[in-house]
């Protein structure tokens, strides 16, 4: 981000990266919103894999609602953009139905404490571009 901060004329407006419970990239986020670029996830619910993780699971149980809407309400508190997948209506209108309830602080944190910088994509870092 630092080179092509450097070497171009116009800031990006968005960038898109893997991001979800396992992998929550502070650093980055932080760097974004100090130059006013969105920050958008990718693989917001880490491809489905992360829904059975138990503390999501207990916060799905204790909000009353599934462990997507726990992930994206997550990262709706973050102020990260979130566009999960799926090919099912219903999973599709429950994942926008995250807007009647708010997860505390402490849970906030419960789910940050989940980061394990683990990837299901691949690490733009060791990419032979
Ligand atoms: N920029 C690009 O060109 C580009 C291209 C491709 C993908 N993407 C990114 O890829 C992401 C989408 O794909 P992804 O698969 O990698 O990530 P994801 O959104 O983290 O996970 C999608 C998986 O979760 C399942 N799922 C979704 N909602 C669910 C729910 N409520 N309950 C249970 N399971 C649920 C889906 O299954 P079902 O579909 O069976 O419901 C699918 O297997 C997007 O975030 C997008 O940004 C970007």
């Amino acid at each position: 981000m630092q080179n092509l901060l450097a070497d171009s004329e116009m800031k990006p407006m968005v960038n898109q990266v893997e991001h979800h419970p396992y992998l929550t990239q502070k650093e980055l986020h932080q760097f974004c919103k100090e130059q006013g670029i969105e920050f958008e996830a990718w693989s917001p619910l880490g491809r489905g894999r992360i829904l059975t993780d138990p503390v999501i699971v207990e916060l799905g149980e204790k909000y009353k609602k599934t462990p997507a809407q726990i992930i994206l309400r997550w990262d709706l508190q973050n102020e990260v953009v979130t566009i999960p997948k799926s090919v099912h209506k219903e999973r599709i209108i429950d994942n926008a139905n995250v807007f009647d309830f708010e997860l505390s602080i402490e849970d906030m944190q419960a789910i940050d404490g989940l980061n394990r910088n683990e990837r299901f994509g691949q690490d733009p870092d060791k990419l032979d571009f």
